[in-house]
């Protein structure tokens, strides 16, 4: 069905920022307004900035030139709307957030939404959509933690960043002869170390999914030192634990309160150093892995999946989510999208690959 009186959308982005979301901005911008005569408004600071009524028109003007650019034009948040917007005295009662939310969208002409965003933002977009928003979903994220879709945005250029990081690192690991802990980011998932770790040639790596045994880790180390390879690169995901380890927090709360990942890598360095006797060093790269210009694939990624965002409103399909099917964007349900995490499974072939290689996950002897 062809939703013929659309005058109006709007687009905000949420969560962490990555590469890629410029480029879905400018996407949904020029399809809308080239293809369908629909006006775009740009949502400032994810949810909030639409509690607030932060708006600005998008003219093609102004997503002109930020195809290649990181970050998000529009801004973003993790802040709670409802919960911010009930402290501040914003919004009148719980029972009527989405109430509000319809009641501002109509007076502003908004006629639907586009929310680009991670597992939170996409999970309140199905909360919306359940409460009759028209309003549909684009996946964003460096983690890849999103089901229904093969990869999110970000992620390909996160895994190239971190790779190159991987390779700068191996030249001073070889100079000085040293073990070379990483901490790379992805919350709860192995997404990012296992397929950085492996186009990086990493020795070890530690993926949340697989508990690792550090003596197995340690064991590694010194083979390498014995067998003449004088260094040793261990990729270490944020979220990974050891068998008998928990996983650590940075000790502080994002905007949405959830506790921030973090010090894995510190702390392994310091056991393997100890446990070994070789001399390690820690990085962690920590933000620079979600900055800069989005990789080609992820500039075609996010150009397609605001291409399908447009058509998915325009063919009134709501409550969708635009997804990576094999080498096809296809609409998958928002709900299912968002009921859980996609993780790393035991029987991912890469894992078998980096096996064969000669990498190890910590958890048996290469
Ligand atoms: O979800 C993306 C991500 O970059 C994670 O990999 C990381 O744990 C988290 O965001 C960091 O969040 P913040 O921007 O709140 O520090």
């Amino acid at each position: 069905m062809i939703r013929r009186n659309l005058k109006r959308i709007g687009i905000l982005t949420g969560g962490g920022d990555c590469p890629g979301l410029n480029a879905v901005i400018r996407a949904v911008a020029k399809t809308a307004q080239n293809d369908h005569g629909i006006e775009v408004i740009g949502i400032l600071d994810s949810y909030w900035g639409l509690v607030c009524e932060n708006f600005n028109v998008l003219t093609n003007a102004d997503v002109s030139g930020i195809l290649n650019v990181g970050g998000t034009i529009l801004g973003t948040s993790r802040m709670d709307p409802f919960k911010e917007g009930h402290k501040r005295g914003l919004l009148p009662s719980a029972e009527e957030d989405w109430g509000y939310v319809r009641r501002l969208l109509k007076r502003h002409h908004i006629d639907a939404l586009v929310a680009v965003g991670g597992d939170g933002t996409l999970r309140v977009a199905a909360r919306a959509w359940e409460a009759g928003i028209p309003i549909v979903g684009v996946p964003k994220t460096i983690d890849n933690d999103i089901h229904e879709t093969d990869q999110t945005f970000g992620f390909n250029s996160a895994v190239s960043i971190v790779m190159n990081a991987l390779d700068i690192l191996h030249t001073t690991a070889m100079s000085h002869h040293r073990a070379m802990v990483v901490e790379v980011m992805g919350r709860t998932v192995g997404w990012l170390a296992l397929q950085a770790g492996v186009a990086g040639g990493g020795d070890v790596i530690l993926i949340p999914e697989i508990p690792y045994n550090e003596e197995i880790v340690f064991e590694r180390v010194c083979e390498r030192s014995r067998i003449g390879k004088r260094f040793s690169i261990i990729v270490v995901a944020e979220g990974a634990r050891s068998a008998k380890g928990k996983t650590q927090y940075s000790g502080e709360m994002d905007q949405s309160g959830r506790k921030i990942l973090g010090g894995i890598g510190r702390d392994l360095g310091d056991r393997i150093q100890e446990g070994t006797g070789i001399s390690t060093r820690v990085t962690t790269l920590g933000y620079l892995q979600r900055g800069g210009p989005p990789t080609a694939f992820d500039r075609l990624l996010a150009t397609q999946f605001g291409h399908a965002a447009v058509g998915l409103i325009v063919e009134e399909q709501f409550g969708q989510m635009v997804a990576l099917r094999g080498n096809r964007i296809k609409a998958v349900s928002l709900e299912k999208a968002t009921t859980r995490i996609k993780s790393v499974q035991k029987d991912n072939p890469l894992l078998a690959v980096a096996r064969s290689v000669g990498t190890i996950f910590g958890n048996e002897k290469g």
